[in-house]
This record gives structure tokens, C-alpha cells and sequence, in this order.
């Protein structure tokens, strides 16, 4: 019996379980927590220079001996690995980004660094030629203006084979050639680096949200676009056929990039695969959100927080994110 006439008999209230923050919390479904985090940093030559990127507020291009102290911080926070992307001074970049298998790179050289200082920081170093190209392609262009493939993928393996060389934990193809990760995975073999992992950038799709990366590294198309390797976002199906290749091709880690326009990919590769998942929030995602919080629109802190946590429920392992210093303190 009701206790009075405006007492509904309700077989569900969902809402009980929502009253208190320590019942939500012992019903929460999903958590965020430090090591879900890969923190990417933008490295230049030079000691003690930082460079804002204006169109990625509170991101900045480090020096080695900051980046060092920055990744130094992070850690001790929780953060258990970084993703390196170079700029690469305009005087060493080439039409074939030869630079990109130079042992005594930027990159290789801070590897090594890395490795020493903070040797239980995970390295996931970037395996492709547009930092290092002048036209701005991630590959080899041919007279006609294409990007030639197979001729790409020696390059890349020779540059994954300088990385590895140098200490990085997994070498990152993000040049959406076909076959590269297999043919990467065969060349670190025959050069004993059976331990260095393979993270691929499995589904990366042509996308606007890249500019402000691009900003950062500067790396600056010459001409066309990407499409002829990158993704049609509006494909599905064809998604899942990449990361099955790379799966079967000897991929560690499969990654979504980007992230919250591509949820539905997220989770339908949840579905399809048992190997660990990664995404990435990129620039693009991440400058959105500053540049509403610089307008006074919305909270960054808040949408972040609730941005990563929607990357995380759809099925990602771990997020490749620049919002990490900012959401930590809320974890
Ligand atoms: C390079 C690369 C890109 C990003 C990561 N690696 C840019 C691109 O493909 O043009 C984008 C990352 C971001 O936007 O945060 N191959």
C-alpha cells in the first residue's frame, strides 16, 4: 500500500542508486586513472626553449632537458608512457625525410636521454616521413604526385629499425601505408628487436581535426591531401578490415585516431578484437574544447574529464591525450 495518494508504486527507481556520490561511486561503471593516459610532447633542438603553440593552449614545443623535466613530473603523477613527434628544422627536411633513419636525430638522440633518466617511463616514438618531408606527405612521392607505397615502407622500417635501435618501448606507424606493420615487424625481428612492440595507428582517418598537430610540428601539406591513405571517415567496415591486417600482420596494440567523432569505430572494434585498444584525442579535439574555455563557453576541466571518460567507456585501453595535466588533479 502506498503510504499516501501521491506515492507512485514503482517496481524501478533507478534513481536510488545516484542519491550520494559514494553510492555512484560503487555502481560507476567506468574509471579514469593516470596510467590510462599517453602524454605526446613536441621536441626542438636547442636547452632551455619552450615555444607555446597558439592554437593548442598550454601545450608547448620542449627542449630536451625540459621535455625531460616535464615527462619527470608526469611520471611521478602516474603517467606510465609519452609519444615523441619532432619539428625538424627546415634545413634538414628532404623529399624522401631521410633525416626521419638518422641515428643521431633529434628523436634517437632523445631516446636514449629518456631511457636513461626515467627508464621506467614507457617510449612510443612516431613512425612516419611528414616531419621530415618537405611536401609535407607521411611517404615517398612519385613524379605523378602519389604516394608510392612500397617504396614508403623500406623507409619506414629504416626508421623504425633507428628507433627501436634506440630504446623506444614501441615504434607508432601513423602513414596508414598498406603492409608496413608487417614488414616492420619482420625487419625489427632479423635485427633482434623482438622486444620492441608495434602500437599501429590501425584506423587513422583523413580528418580536420589535425591542423593545430600539424601547427606544432610544423608540417605544413605542399600540396592535395591525405585521402589517398587516410581513412574515409565515412567508412565502418573498412575500419575494421585495417586493424584485422595489422592484427594480422603482428600488431601489439591497435589504435582509433581520432577519437570522440569515431566512438562507434571504438566500440566496434571492442567487439572484433582481443588485443589492447588505443585511441587518440587529437589536437584538433583537444583545441576545441581550450578555445570554448578561453570564450568563457565551458568548463575545459570538466568536458575533458567527461570526453576521456566517453573514450574510455566505448572500449579504449589507453588514450593518447594532451589534456592529461589538466584532468589529473581531478582523478
Ligand atoms: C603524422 C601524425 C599526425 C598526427 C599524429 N601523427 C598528423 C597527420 O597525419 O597529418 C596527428 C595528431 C594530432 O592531431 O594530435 N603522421
Amino acid at each position: 500500500m502506498p503510504v499516501d495518494e501521491k506515492t507512485l508504486t514503482l517496481t524501478h527507481r533507478l534513481r536510488r542508486n545516484r542519491q550520494t556520490e559514494s553510492i555512484r561511486s560503487l555502481v560507476r561503471e567506468t574509471h579514469l586513472k593516470p596510467s590510462d593516459f599517453i602524454h605526446p610532447f613536441f621536441l626542438i633542438e636547442g636547452s632551455q626553449t619552450r615555444q607555446p603553440i597558439v592554437s593548442m593552449p598550454r601545450v608547448e614545443r620542449l627542449s630536451l632537458d625540459l621535455l625531460l623535466q616535464e615527462a619527470e613530473k608526469l611520471h611521478r603523477k602516474g603517467i606510465q608512457a609519452i609519444a615523441l613527434f619532432p619539428t625538424i628544422h627546415p634545413e634538414l627536411k628532404s623529399e624522401t625525410g631521410d633525416e626521419a633513419w638518422n641515428s643521431f636525430g633529434l628523436i634517437p638522440q632523445a631516446i636514449r636521454a629518456i631511457k636513461k633518466e626515467l627508464p621506467s617511463l614507457s617510449i612510443i616514438a612516431d613512425v612516419a616521413l611528414d616531419p621530415y618531408t618537405l611536401h609535407g606527405h607521411d611517404g615517398i612521392v612519385t613524379e605523378k604526385g602519389e604516394i608510392a607505397n612500397d617504396e614508403t615502407v623500406e623507409c619506414l622500417c629504416k626508421m623504425a629499425y633507428t628507433l627501436a635501435e634506440a630504446g623506444a618501448d614501441f615504434v607508432a606507424p601513423s602513414d596508414m601505408m598498406d603492409g608496413r606493420v608487417g614488414e616492420i615487424r619482420k625487419w625489427l625481428d632479423s635485427s633482434g628487436f623482438t622486444n620492441t612492440g608495434i602500437l599501429s595507428y590501425s584506423i587513422k582517418y583523413a580528418s580536420s581535426l589535425y591542423s593545430p598537430f600539424r601547427d606544432a610540428v610544423q608540417s605544413q601539406l605542399a600540396f592535395g591531401d591525405k585521402k589517398t591513405y587516410q581513412m574515409d571517415p565515412a567508412n565502418s567496415r573498412e575500419a575494421l578490415l585495417e586493424a584485422s591486417f595489422d592484427e594480422s600482420e603482428g600488431a601489439d596494440i591497435l589504435m582509433v585516431k581520432p577519437a570522440t567523432l569515431y566512438l562507434d569505430i571504438i566500440a566496434k572494434l571492442r567487439q572484433q578484437t582481443q588485443r589492447p585498444i588505443a585511441a587518440y584525442h587529437v589536437s584538433g579535439e583537444y583545441a576545441m574544447v581550450m578555445a570554448a574555455h578561453e570564450k568563457g563557453y565551458l568548463n575545459a576541466e570538466k568536458v575533458l574529464y567527461e570526453t576521456l571518460l566517453s573514450i574510455k567507456r566505448a572500449g579504449a585501453d589507453m588514450i593518447f591525450t594532451y589534456a592529461a595535466p589538466l584532468i589529473l588533479p581531478l582523478l
